[in-house]
């Protein structure tokens, strides 16, 4: 709530009330507020090292109007399917500022990559480094590669881990060297570094920078093993925001000082001083920034509950239910009012899973009541269940300097049809 006011009992979002926003876009509705992308953008920005790069993680957020405004703060892209770079090139960004990663890059994906000259691709396995070569031979374009890395090193307390112990993702430790070796000798392959993502939502930025150092590292060992020039390293993203109020919060001030400090420590050991560092964040620049607005549809009781039922579901909002988390939750039109019932806050869906908010305190709550639901603009959208259920998809909404404009329209039950056979009619000669 730390970026929200209220006025005469009522939510404002970057000076534009509620209110205005549901009688004018309708509910479901995600709110995205760029004032606030770009302080938590500037924030990080000028905590960090200059030599460090950052990359917006798309996936957060493919919003276009939000990649386009992170295009305009001077971000490149990180993106993990050619649906992703496909949002990336129309929204701004070139080629050259573009990394593209994933486990399961099909032969297609890896052409439309190499086409479109992207900046780098992060392979992660040594199948996938042959097709590569492969495919850029056929193009007869050089690639720039880093390897991305599963570590040895575990940093276990990371809430969704993406690196240590076993995973889908990266080249095991243990098997770096057959892929530098293979990569080194490849014609149309051009190892720049590595790359090391070990997991979302971190808030204790001394873990993060606990893993970085351990990247920074490795690096040294590959470098001085394989006298590579190591011309990029980079440290994906991670860093978390606090989805409750007794978590803490992610002191990114520290973790720039941290960053500076480990990359010093380690550039007086190997040279370091043509290496581009990058950070590919997602979650920190878009998650505080966007707001769920729903509308209490039904109230209930059910024995010793009291239920809100709202008509956005988990179908447009799947974080609350894979964080598992109680997230800031207020009735958006009764903010002066005390929060003193216990509700529960459940969609329309048929699923006992639809539930957002498990018995928390809000004001008296009545049909019509505007529910919004804080910490939504990343993994919100994007990470959803769209077609479950088959209602409607969510509209967006942008706000800019107090000035608001739909940036996705709402979806219409006729969409569910879209790509089937009903289309032309056809399935008639099967019934
Ligand atoms: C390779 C990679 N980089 C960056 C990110 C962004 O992570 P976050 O939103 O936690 O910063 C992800 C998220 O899954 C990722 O897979």
């Amino acid at each position: 709530m730390k970026y929200f006011e209220t006025k005469n009992n009522t939510l404002i979002i970057g000076q534009v009330d509620i209110l205005t926003l549901v009688k004018q876009y309708g509910t479901p509705l995600y709110v995205y507020d760029l004032e606030i992308i770009k302080q938590q953008y500037q924030a990080l920005k000028t905590a960090i090292p200059e030599s460090v790069n950052i990359f917006y993680a798309i996936k957060a957020n493919p919003n276009p109007s939000i990649c386009q405004f992170m295009h305009s703060l001077g971000m490149g892209a990180e993106v993990a399917s050619a649906g992703e770079l496909y949002v990336a090139l129309k929204t701004g960004f070139a080629g050259k500022s573009i990394i593209y990663n994933g486990p399961g890059k099909t032969d297609e994906d890896i052409e439309y990559a190499i086409q479109n000259k992207v900046h780098i691709i992060n392979i992660e396995s040594l199948d996938e480094l042959h097709r590569l070569n492969t495919i850029a031979e056929q193009q007869q374009r050089l690639v720039k590669i880093c390897v991305r890395i599963n570590p040895i090193l575990s940093i276990t307390q990371a809430k969704m881990q993406t690196g240590g112990g076993s995973q889908k993702l990266g080249v095991d430790e243990e098997q770096i060297e057959t892929i530098i070796k293979t990569a080194v000798q490849l014609d149309w392959i051009r190892l720049l570094g590595i790359h090391i993502y070990i997991g979302s939502q971190i808030l204790d930025e001394k873990l993060l920078l606990k893993s970085i150092e351990n990247t920074l590292f490795i690096a040294k060992r590959l470098a001085n093993e394989f006298d590579l020039p190591m011309r990029c390293i980079n440290f994906g993203g991670g860093l978390g925001v606090p989805y409750e109020d007794s978590e803490p919060k992610f002191n990114v001030k520290q973790f720039g000082k941290g960053l500076a400090y480990v990359i010093e420590k380690v550039a007086q050991l190997f040279d370091l001083s043509k290496t581009q560092f990058i950070l590919e964040p997602g979650r920190f620049l878009v998650s505080d920034a966007g707001i769920f607005l729903t509308k209490v549809i039904n109230v209930k009781h059910s024995r010793e509950k009291q239920y809100a039922i709202i008509d956005g579901g988990i179908n447009h909002a799947f974080l609350p239910i894979r964080m598992n988390k109680k997230y800031a939750t207020v009735i958006a039109n009764k903010m002066d009012l005390p929060a003193n019932h216990s509700i529960t806050v459940g969609g329309p869906l048929c699923t006992s899973m639809d539930v957002f908010s498990n018995e928390v305190q809000l004001p008296e709550v009545e049909a019509g009541d505007i529910i919004g639901i804080f910490n939504s603009g990343a993994y919100g959208f994007s990470a959803s269940l769209l077609y479950f259920l088959s209602a409607p998809m969510p509209a967006e909404v942008i706000i800019h300097n107090g000035k608001h404009f739909l940036a996705r329209s709402r979806g219409k039950k006729e969409d569910f049809l879209l790509n089937t056979i009903t289309n032309d009619n056809n399935y008639k000669d099967f019934i």
